[in-house]
């Protein structure tokens, strides 16, 4: 049997010539023809207000934690179950972080906790979709609207994703926060090997989003013709990406609808050809919320605990086929638990000691996926 990886980047057959587009066009630094063609193409399907594709969502969340001003000694809250980067961009500006615990019966935080985690020093909330499925936005927004806080949506995984909010409406998850970070990095849905986007909903921060993006100068402006000369006038870095990787990115916006489409009937599969182990209480599945759209980013299982999914790896990995486990609480990494204020977050210790997530990419065939869920069948009927 032919080797199963974890991912595998998928192209559409455009990306190389939208390249080739842009190199002879003769512009290929930020802010070419393809990255306006992106930023259009989201703002029209998403109606997001403003968009501005970044070099990473590392960096759109960095840029985030700039624009609303993050000083020592702020707080924000967030999850503990997620990557380093949703933290890291308001360590940066000196915040402290406190952690949020996971839901029982899925990782993403849980909004019931987060209103007593708030203190005279709280700036800002930062939910993270993780896998795509939304937090519960009208709780979250209901508290920052009564203390006053910015919201920062993580969308790192949550491209085409939706809330379906207590109104009934339909939002596009990074449409609701303030602002929102997206990833384009090469394990996402769609994707150019490494890049982001910055969306901004909040019309206070559309101009300096922009200053901030082009090293703390008014350069946007100045290519507009509004101003005569640029210079410096804020904080700022290098956040915008080459236009190559907007050609990239824009080949897979195209075939949008036809990734979604395959990674939905993946995820199907593996969900109908695995749910009788739940049943059987062998292993736990995804839970979606009334409130939430599955943009199929990523299917994982959910094992008894560290030994049991050590186990499944090693059996899979027998078996030519690649799984991974990621996120270690970030309270209990080396780099923050020491400044963690002590309170135990249990439900996160158990995703990050018993999540596995299974391959999941455009190109697997039926026949792989048969393989790798009857493996998982086996290995649990031993
Ligand atoms: C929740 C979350 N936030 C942020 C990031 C960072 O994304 P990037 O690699 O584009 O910087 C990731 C990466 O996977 C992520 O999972």
């Amino acid at each position: 049997m032919q080797n199963i990886p974890f991912n595998k980047p998928y192209l559409t057959g455009k990306e190389g010539h939208y390249i080739y587009q842009a190199v002879l066009s003769g512009k290929i630094s930020g802010d070419g023809i393809f990255t306006k063609n992106c930023h259009d193409f989201f703002e029209k399907l998403y109606g997001f207000k403003k968009c501005l594709l970044t070099t990473s969502c590392t960096d759109a969340l960095e840029m985030a934690a700039l624009l609303i001003n993050i000083q020592p000694g702020d707080e924000v809250i967030m999850p503990t179950y997620t990557f380093v980067s949703t933290s890291n961009a308001f360590v940066l500006r000196g915040a402290k972080i406190v952690f949020c615990d996971s839901h029982k019966d899925r990782p993403g935080m849980d909004e019931d906790l987060i209103e007593s985690l708030i203190t005279n020093r709280t700036k800002a909330i930062v939910p993270v979709h993780y896998a795509g499925i939304a937090c519960n936005m009208d709780k979250i927004m209901d508290i920052a609207k009564k203390y006053n806080l910015f919201i920062i949506e993580d969308a790192a995984q949550a491209i085409d994703s939706f809330y379906i909010g207590r109104d009934g409406i339909k939002k596009p998850l990074g449409s609701i926060g303030n602002l929102a970070a997206f990833s384009f990095h090469e394990t996402k849905n769609i994707m150019s090997g490494e890049g982001g986007m910055i969306v901004i909903n909040d019309e206070q921060f559309f101009e300096r989003a922009e200053i901030i993006r082009e090293k703390g100068t008014n350069r946007s402006k100045f290519f507009r013709g509004e101003v005569d000369k640029y210079g410096w006038v804020d904080l700022g870095s290098s956040f915008l990406p080459s236009d190559i990787i907007a050609a990239f990115l824009y080949a897979q916006l195209e075939n949008l609808n036809d990734i979604q489409l395959k990674r939905k009937k993946i995820w199907n599969f593996y969900y109908e050809k695995l749910k009788h182990l739940e049943t059987e209480n062998k292993l736990k599945l995804p839970v979606i919320p009334d409130f939430a759209t599955n943009n199929a980013h990523m299917f994982y299982v959910v094992c008894k605990d560290i030994n049991h999914r050590n186990e499944l790896i090693k059996h899979l990995k027998a078996n030519n086929i690649y799984s991974v486990f990621h996120y270690l609480s970030l309270h209990k990494s080396d780099f923050y638990a020491s400044k963690h204020d002590g309170r135990e977050l249990i439900n996160a210790d158990i995703y990050t000691d018993c999540l596995l997530r299974l391959p999941l990419f455009y190109e697997l065939t039926d026949a792989d996926l048969d393989n790798i869920t009857d493996e998982i069948i086996n290995f649990s009927s031993i």
